[in-house]
């Protein structure tokens, strides 16, 4: 028999408009890795809504980012892009976990500890949420989850609770191991500060030359120095090195010009995707999901009808 083909699984939170730092850090990864390998890319709308309340925003992220994906070049050859809320044997598998975990053992949650200690009451989901996750991971018989490194102990979590499972009720779910996508530094904003929508300094992933002129001619630069370091490790993400220690020294108190271009390797980067995007509409993108909510139900169905068979509730 060949041996099974390593099946990856992750999920992005439908969270709006993406900035670079985003792109870099994590959806491009994730659309190479697709490139080669098989699996499931989820867009995470429960999870969205452990924090956001507005369904008009909701439904609006959840479309829009589906066009980034599909405007970056995911592969839908080896990767299914579907909605989390579309399969309900997520929510359902979240439950018998719950009902195997201990409420110490959530309360270890990174995510869970550091909204507590800023203050923010958590709901009941966010406290549930790695139960979540993790029936999004085990439904399909995931191999690896590539994740950022701060979505590692939610991994973690899953592999407990296929164990847990495991051993109370027999061999079900595969442990997977997360591939931790640390490859690219966090890309500062335009502050100098990690770029982030909760900071307002971001570029936007899609935007049109004149926003991106506008943010990239307000990158702080220090005045007292000789080199405008944030203007660099942005330009970094779109040149080498080599092709831009010449630049940098040729102009070397001359931000403005260097500003100027970045903004044009910018806009020269992001153009192609940016025209392609606009030829992406609504119903497109719900067919894609569509599809894809079609194809995940029926592994995670059969997974889920075995379980329940297992815990003892199919009569
Ligand atoms: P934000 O900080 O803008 O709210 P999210 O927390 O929604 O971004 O992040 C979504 C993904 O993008 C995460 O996997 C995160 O690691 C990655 N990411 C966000 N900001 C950056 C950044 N500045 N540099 C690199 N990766 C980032
Ligand atoms: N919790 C992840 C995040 O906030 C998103 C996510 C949900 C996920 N389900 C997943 C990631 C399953 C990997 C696998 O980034």
């Amino acid at each position: 028999m060949t041996p099974r083909k390593k099946r990856l699984f992750t999920g992005l939170q439908p969270s709006g408009q993406l900035h670079i730092g985003n792109y870099f850090g994590t959806i491009k990864p994730t659309v190479n890795l697709f490139l080669k390998q098989e699996g499931f890319l989820m867009v995470a709308d429960y999870h969205a809504l452990t924090s956001l309340k507005k369904p008009s925003e909701l439904r609006a992220n959840i479309i829009e980012n589906t066009k980034d994906y599909l405007a970056v070049g995911l592969n839908l050859e080896n990767a299914t892009l579907f909605q989390q809320s579309e399969v309900q044997e997520h929510a359902e598998l979240a439950w018998v976990f719950e009902c195997l975990v201990s409420v110490p053992f959530l309360m270890q949650a990174h995510a869970y500890k550091d909204k507590i200690a800023k203050g923010i009451e958590a709901n009941a989901g966010l406290f549930n949420y790695p139960m979540l996750m993790a029936a999004d991971i085990l439904l399909y018989d995931t191999d690896i989850v590539p994740v950022g490194a701060d979505q590692r102990q939610h991994v973690e979590y899953a592999r407990e609770a296929a164990s847990k499972f495991n051993s109370a009720f027999g061999e079900t779910f595969v442990e997977p191991q997360e591939r931790i996508q640390e490859a690219v530094a966090v890309v500062p904003g335009i502050d100098g500060k990690k770029m982030s929508k909760s900071y307002g300094n971001t570029i936007p992933l899609f935007a049109e030359r004149a926003e991106i002129t506008d943010a990239v001619m307000r990158i702080v630069t220090d005045s007292a120095g000789d080199f405008p370091e944030h203007v660099y490790a942005i330009h970094k993400l779109y040149k080498s090195e080599e092709e831009l220690k010449p630049l940098y020294e040729e102009y070397r108190n001359n931000y403005k010009t260097l500003k100027e271009l970045l903004a044009e390797d910018v806009d020269a980067f992001i153009k192609p995707l940016r025209e392609k995007r606009k030829t992406i509409d609504e119903i497109t993108v719900k067919n894609v999901l569509k599809e894809g909510a079609q194809k995940a139900r029926e592994i995670a169905a059969k997974k889920m009808e075995d379980v329940r068979k297992k815990v003892g509730v199919t009569l």
